[in-house]
């Protein structure tokens, strides 16, 4: 089992190894400046802040942050607008977009900073202190899109209980999944899991373990195991699984005899967002566990999103795995 201390020092030496370009779109936001310098001054990540040059040194010497380490860049006066924009329009002309709106969006620090992961000039993003889900995550499925032989970009949270770590998807992305979709979000947990230093072992959860209970939503998680361990054949999957069934030893081993799984799940996947979301926040305030995420697992290059609500170390949390991400980008 990995601990939580055992899980940061990881988190920030993958991080440190990874020696990514982080773009944080939302310069003008005293939490992102705050984690941006942070990082900056330990030499983890090295941070693309976007915004008004003079307005985000203002912040800087207002917060008594360092600017050393940080590259601030104006997406109304970068030198890059041509190519991004040339870069966005083609990879949206087929939808009907012009030059001149390519252009346009240009401006938008969001896409600014999607363009730039896109065309490699950074190597992941975060952003989402200031603008809600989609609008952080849509233009990164528009125009990063998914890594080959992907579909369907999911979620995960790393959950950092007070004696361990687990992973649990999808808690923030595809409202109603497919089975299809449920299985590409249990091999992209699992793939986010081993990313992190997790070994994964994958339960579908529902509320019924093996053959216990039927109905649609059970069969449904049946289906979708099958096709999770088609994808995924190197990683122990099981469901349907209950949740105490996948992490209770006790009553795992009771339900499950002889399942790889049952009383040892690290990676917990929900039949839909409304139970993914609802059980990770449940756990986060009853808990007081920490959870990291949602990262988001599929896409090409990594962007991850924020909360509005986020602390300063909801954004280094955040950063730090989007630069582990990158790195394992350029490990493969
Ligand atoms: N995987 C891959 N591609 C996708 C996905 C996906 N999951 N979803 C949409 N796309 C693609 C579409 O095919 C489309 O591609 P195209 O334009 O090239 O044809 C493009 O992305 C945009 O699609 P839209 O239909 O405009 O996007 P949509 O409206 O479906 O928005 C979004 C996607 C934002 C992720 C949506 O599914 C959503 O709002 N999910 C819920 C988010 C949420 O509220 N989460 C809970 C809060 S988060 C939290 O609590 C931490």
């Amino acid at each position: 089992q990995l601990t939580p201390e055992r899980f940061a020092f990881q988190l920030a030496a993958r991080a440190r190894r990874a020696h990514a370009r982080i773009v944080l779109p939302e310069g003008e936001d005293d939490r992102i400046l705050t984690a941006a310098a942070h990082l900056a001054g330990r030499g983890l990540v090295h941070p693309i802040v976007l915004g008004e040059r003079d307005a985000v040194a203002g912040r800087l010497a207002a917060l008594g942050l360092p600017a050393d380490g940080l590259e601030i860049v104006d997406p109304a006066t970068s030198p890059l607008h041509e190519e991004l924009a040339a870069a966005l329009h083609r990879a949206r002309a087929h939808k009907g977009m012009t030059e001149a709106q390519a252009a346009e969006l240009v401006r938008d620090p969001t896409w600014f900073g999607v363009l730039l992961v896109h065309t490699g000039h950074a190597d992941g993003m975060v952003s989402g202190a200031a603008h809600t889900t989609a609008d952080t995550i849509r233009p990164a499925l528009q125009v990063i899109g998914t890594r080959d032989g992907v579909r369907t970009v999911s979620s995960a949270f790393l959950m950092c209980l007070p004696d361990r770590v687990l992973v649990y998807g999808d808690c923030a992305v595809i409202p109603q999944p497919t089975p299809a979709q449920l299985a590409e979000i249990a091999a992209g947990s699992a793939a986010t899991a081993r990313a992190f230093g997790l070994d994964p072992r994958v339960a579908m959860l529902s509320y019924s373990t093996g053959a216990s209970g039927s109905g649609q939503a059970v069969e449904q998680v049946r289906e979708a195991t099958g096709l999770a361990r088609a994808l995924a054949p190197d990683v122990p999957i099981e469901g349907p699984i209950q949740y105490d069934a996948a992490s209770n030893v006790r009553i795992g081993s009771g339900k499950l005899p002889g399942s790889p799984v049952a009383g040892h799940a690290t990676v917990y996947v929900f039949p839909d967002l409304n139970t993914g979301n609802t059980t990770y926040k449940a756990v986060q305030q009853s808990s007081g566990a920490v959870a990291i995420g949602p990262v988001l697992q599929g896409l090409r290059r990594p962007v991850n999103d924020l909360s509005r609500g986020c602390t300063v170390d909801d954004v280094v949390n955040t950063i730090l795995a989007t630069a582990v991400q990158a790195g394992e980008g350029k490990d493969a």
